[in-house]
Formats: C-alpha cells, sequence, structure tokens
C-alpha cells in the first residue's frame, strides 16, 4: 500500500509520516523542496519534488497511491489551492484526507482561514469522492511550542489573549496518528472526526506548568485579541492573516475551543496526550535557559 503526501513537511506532516512508517506503508511525499524534506522526514520515504498548482504534476504523484494526505499551509489562497488539488484527483481511484481547522471556527462566517475551510470540506462532500476530515483543535506545538515558550525565555511571561478561558489542545502526534489511520483504513470514510485534547487548558494552568517546569515564577500578561491584530500588522503580517489571528482568539476568549471529543480515543486506542507531558518533554532545562528548545 502506498499513500501520497502533500503538506509532510511542516508542523502534522512529519508525525503522519513517522506513524506511517510504524505501519510499514510507502511514502510519497510531493513536495515544493525536496532537499529540505530530506532533511525533515525520517528516511524511506519517496520524495517528489512537486509544483502542487500543476495538475498534472498532482495527479501523477498521486496515481498508484491508495489515499492522499491533504494539508497545505495558512496562506490566503489555501481554499483555492486546495480545491485545485481535488479537482487534480476527480479521476483517480483515492481516497483524500483533509486536515481542516478547529471545529467550532468551521463556519462560512468563522475566522478567514476556517471560511476556508468550511468551503473546502463543503465541496469535498458533495463532490462523490471518498474522503475522510479531521478538524484537529489548537496544536501544542503551536501556540505552547512557537508562542508561549519563546515568550517565557525572552520575557519571563506568557501573554494571555483568552481571558479565563481554555482550550482543548491537540498534540500534533495524535494528529499524526489519527491521519495515518485515516490514510490506510476505510473505518472512517465519509467520517468528519473531531481531534482534541482531553480537557480544556487555561494560560493560568500553562503558566504554573511551566513555571514549575522551569523553576521560576511564569506570570500571565493580559491582552486582547485586538492586540494580537496590532502587533501582527505592526511586524508586517499580512491583514487577512492579523485579523484572522484576532477573530481565531477571540473565539478562544468565548470558550469556543473548550470542546472536548472522544475520536483520539476512538481512532487511537489511547487517551490523547496531555499539556504536561508535552510542557514536560518540551522544556528542556529545568532551570530554563532552554525553554522550549527541545524537539516538540
Ligand atoms: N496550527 C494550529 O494550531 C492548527 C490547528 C488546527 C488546524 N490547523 C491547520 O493545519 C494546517 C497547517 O498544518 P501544519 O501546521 O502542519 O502546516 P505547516 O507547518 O504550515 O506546513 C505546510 C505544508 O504545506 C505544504 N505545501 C506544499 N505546497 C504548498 C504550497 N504551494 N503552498 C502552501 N503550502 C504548501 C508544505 O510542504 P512543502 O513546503 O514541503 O512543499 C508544508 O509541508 C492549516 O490548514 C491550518 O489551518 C492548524
Amino acid at each position: 500500500m502506498t499513500v501520497a503526501l502533500i503538506g509532510a513537511t511542516g508542523t502534522i506532516g512529519p508525525h503522519v509520516v513517522d506513524a506511517l512508517l510504524a505501519r510499514q506503508v510507502e511514502r510519497r511525499v510531493l513536495t515544493r523542496d525536496a532537499a529540505r524534506a530530506r532533511t525533515v522526514l525520517a528516511p524511506g520515504a519517496e520524495i517528489r519534488q512537486t509544483d502542487i498548482t500543476e495538475d498534472e504534476q498532482v495527479a501523477a504523484g498521486c496515481a498508484g497511491a491508495r489515499s492522499v494526505l491533504l494539508l497545505t499551509e495558512h496562506s490566503r489562497d489555501m481554499a483555492d489551492l486546495q480545491l485545485r488539488i481535488m479537482r487534480a484527483l476527480r479521476r483517480l481511484d483515492i481516497t483524500i484526507v483533509k486536515i481542516s481547522g478547529t471545529s467550532s471556527a468551521i463556519r462560512p462566517d468563522g475566522p478567514y482561514a476556517c471560511r476556508q475551510h468550511w468551503e473546502v470540506e463543503t465541496i469535498l462532500r458533495e463532490s462523490g469522492a471518498r474522503h475522510v476530515i479531521l478538524r484537529p483543535n489548537a496544536f501544542m506545538q503551536t501556540i505552547i511550542g512557537q508562542i508561549l515558550l519563546p515568550s517565557v525565555r525572552e520575557t519571563g511571561t506568557i501573554p494571555n489573549a483568552i481571558a479565563e478561558s481554555g482550550i482543548s489542545f491537540v498534540d500534533a502526534r495524535d494528529v499524526g496518528e489519527c491521519a495515518a489511520t485515516a490514510l490506510t483504513t476505510d473505518e472512517y470514510t465519509g467520517q468528519t472526526l473531531v481531534l482534541t485534547g482531553s480537557r480544556p487548558v487555561t494560560y493560568a494552568e500553562l503558566a504554573a506548568l511551566i513555571s514549575n517546569r522551569v523553576g521560576r515564577p511564569v506570570d500571565v500578561r493580559d491582552i486582547t485579541p485586538a492586540d494580537i491584530r496590532q502587533t501582527l500588522v505592526a511586524r508586517g503580517t499580512p491583514l487577512w492573516e492579523a485579523e484572522h489571528f484576532e477573530e481565531m482568539y477571540a473565539l478562544f476568549r468565548r470558550g469556543e475551543s473548550e470542546f472536548v471529543s472522544g475520536d483520539v480515543e476512538r481512532i487511537t486506542g489511547k487517551a490523547p496526550r496531555n499539556v504536561e507531558a508535552y510542557i514536560g518533554e518540551t522544556v528542556r532545562d529545568e532551570v530554563g535557559a532552554g525553554v522550549g528548545e527541545a524537539a516538540g
């Protein structure tokens, strides 16, 4: 069995590749940068340099594969790109496993990227293509690993735009395992699966967990979703993306990302990984000098 992967080299993709390797499934990675993909991924995958805006290259890259991972980065044209890929695959006998976004935000009026996921999901369901849709909540590796831990390293504080609300963060490794199952079995065909951790966690709890691990105080600094937009715009982030994050954090602040689903456990047979374990593994140095530097 061969599985094709689009989007294998980012946060989620390498974990999908690892989970497929553990199942001894052949992996065919379609990437813009073959040399980089070789450095990022576990060895043994077939790496194909591919321009995913070229329909012939996408169809050739997926020919003969049982299934394909459909994941592209958060970009302004994400829906256009993914709909184009789906069109290129229309004549292939292949299961499309789409990575979507936070379930409560997938609406026609949701934040920018979530509106795009809604459009892709809607057309995928109507297309008649065999598919599985995975809706992960916020990744621990992104918000904790890429935002909060660097902030602790630089300022000793974490910025909190979501007040007293929590987020049921999911570990990217659990998303990888669920995606690998969806790519290799028929069990979930046609389903939309919601991937969360086992409980919502507030920023105050995260600060306490990080503080405990680094052995010094970590304060929570209250900010607003509008502050996030302003900071991003000041750093040169495009307006659509800054507004997306403002809307996303406003949704988190309303408690709309606190929902908990049993789908990770149903698919993997194990309880979802928790933030305590993630922070414990990721914060390597107890005195804090290496906060967040270990692999996430
Ligand atoms: N971050 C979160 O907390 C979170 C939560 C829920 C859902 N999501 C969703 O997850 C997805 C992002 O996943 P991720 O964080 O694993 O991705 P990522 O780290 O941003 O990586 C994006 C991947 O897209 C691939 N890609 C290939 N061709 C592309 C093209 N022309 N344009 C853009 N990307 C291209 C890249 O592959 P090459 O460079 O190798 O070609 C790369 O592997 C988004 O759809 C996002 O909405 C994110």
